[in-house]
């Protein structure tokens, strides 16, 4: 029943999740062993790649949720997925940016893109759904930052302190979507 769905999903969800984290840390953990500043700036920006990757990602999957909520006529979380999607854009328009200043190239290819972000392109299916799924994008990103951060550590101050506002904005993200959920009551037919 509804419980069997909803662990079934849960559980692809974990494992799913084991494999981005995974990925996410193997870079960092072969940058921590290599010396040399071309060798880490290198790693830097291969990091800094994926959490471009992220964001492009973030920003199709938020823009693809504004239209869907807006059809649906949620207008109030159909304009809060809008503003999410312009925040995540400015935070890859930032990270390209500071790839282009470490004299590396930012990494707009849309072949490989998802499996180059850490979070997940899902498109959700009811006004609940897409909260939850777009908690769950926020939640590995806020993660996976975390890490970026604790990399970056005294490597790469600039970077680094522009991963910890994004995300801190991040988090902002979380907890306005923590808020909605909240507000939206799922076991009310009419939500989902
Ligand atoms: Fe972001
Ligand atoms: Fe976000």
């Amino acid at each position: 029943m509804a419980t069997e769905a909803t662990t079934q999903k849960k559980g692809r969800f974990l494992s799913d999740l084991e494999q981005i984290r995974q990925r996410a840390r193997t870079h960092i953990e072969k940058g921590a062993v290599t010396g040399g500043y071309k060798a880490d700036r290198d790693t830097v920006v291969q990091v800094l790649n994926e959490a471009l990757a992220t964001e492009i990602v973030c920003v199709l999957r938020y823009k693809r949720h504004h239209y869907m909520a807006k059809g649906i006529h949620s207008q109030a979380v159909a304009e809060e997925f809008l503003e999410h999607a312009n925040e995540e854009q400015g935070h890859a328009d930032r990270i390209a940016e500071r790839i282009t200043q470490l004299g590396g190239a930012p990494d707009f290819n849309p072949k490989g893109l998802a499996s180059r972000s850490h979070s997940e392109y899902v498109e959700g299916t009811s006004l609940v759904d897409m909260i939850r799924e777009d908690l769950v994008a926020e939640r590995i990103a806020i993660d996976s930052y975390g890490e970026i951060v604790r990399f970056l550590g005294d490597r790469d101050i600039t970077s680094r302190r522009m991963m910890e506002e994004i995300l801190e904005n991040e988090e902002q993200h979380a907890d306005d979507l923590n808020k909605l959920l909240a507000t939206l009551d799922p076991t009310k037919s009419g939500n989902r």
